[in-house]
């Protein structure tokens, strides 16, 4: 469990009312997690017990991907937004296992991330790694911030990994993506799972964490999700649930079926 006793110089951390980064962490099975972010969590585990396997199969994904990124793709770059608490196989720890001079920009705008961000600043000796306090609904503050650590004249991978839910209109979440998108070169990628609303427990699940009066989570139709890659070519398989993007063999049994979508796009 996380310290409750904040130190006079840390984040102020909402301890009551749950948080998206400190759920995802109970779900992952981490420590860094409030009562209140537990109570939540087993709720949404009574109506939907699917939710594990969802955060599961989305971090999983996330290591694919970035494997395949720093791998196959030769990309040096990423650009990770809602990043989370630390956990196993962080995107820095994934991509410089592949290119050890990869450089990674985090960002979130939960304070407990924050204050953990110490464990995202390891870093190979050849590589970086560096974290932004900022809010995705600020696309160009983002920008204006990864541009002192990145270039954006060489290819990036913007990384959204379950994020883009919280930005409640679609339009927006759309703007979002076409607007980091837009930054990115010719030769850039873009990376992202989401969850659909094809599970009907999983939208009573989602409208009762809704009403806990944490920041809402929104489910989106497979097509809105599709949509975000509008102007990527999509590198196979294409946009598929998270267990069948390129699956390994190393990952144990046959992986359960879950309601994300993710996929992987080049920028043409
Ligand atoms: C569901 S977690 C996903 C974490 C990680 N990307 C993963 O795949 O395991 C969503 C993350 O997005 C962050 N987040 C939520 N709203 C955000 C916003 N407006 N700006 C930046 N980060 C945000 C949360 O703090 C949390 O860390």
């Amino acid at each position: 469990m996380a310290d409750e006793t904040p130190a006079p110089d840390s984040p102020v951390i909402d301890t009551t009312v749950p948080h998206s980064a400190r759920i995802w962490n109970y779900w992952l099975g981490g420590k860094d997690n409030y009562p209140v972010d537990r109570a939540a969590g087993d709720q949404y585990v009574d109506v939907f017990p699917g939710i594990v396997d969802i955060a599961c199969s989305g971090r999983a994904f996330l290591a694919r991907a970035v494997r395949f990124l720093a791998g196959e793709a030769g990309v040096r770059q990423f650009l990770d937004c809602g990043t989370g608490l630390p956990t196993a196989d962080n995107t820095h720890e994934v991509a410089q296992r592949a290119a050890p001079a990869s450089h990674i920009v985090y960002v979130d705008n939960d304070p407990l991330v924050l204050s953990h961000a110490q464990a995202l600043l390891t870093s190979s000796a050849e590589g970086a790694t560096s974290y932004v306090e900022a809010d995705l609904h600020d696309p160009e503050r983002i920008l204006d911030l990864a541009a002192t650590e990145l270039d954006f004249g060489e290819p990036v991978a913007l990384l959204l990994m379950g994020v883009l839910g919280h930005m409640g209109d679609h339009k927006e979440a759309l703007g979002i993506v076409r607007h980091l998108g837009g930054a990115l070169p010719s030769g850039g990628y873009l990376a992202l799972y989401d969850d659909t609303d094809t599970d009907e427990a999983h939208n009573r699940a989602q409208r009762d964490y809704d009403d806990t009066g944490a920041v809402p989570y929104r489910l989106r139709p497979p097509e809105q999700i599709i949509a975000y890659f509008d102007d990527f070519d999509v590198v196979a398989p294409g946009v598929v649930p998270c267990e069948e993007w390129r699956p390994e063999p190393d990952q144990g049994g046959p992986p359960r079926r879950t309601s994300t979508l993710c996929g992987v796009g080049r920028k043409p």
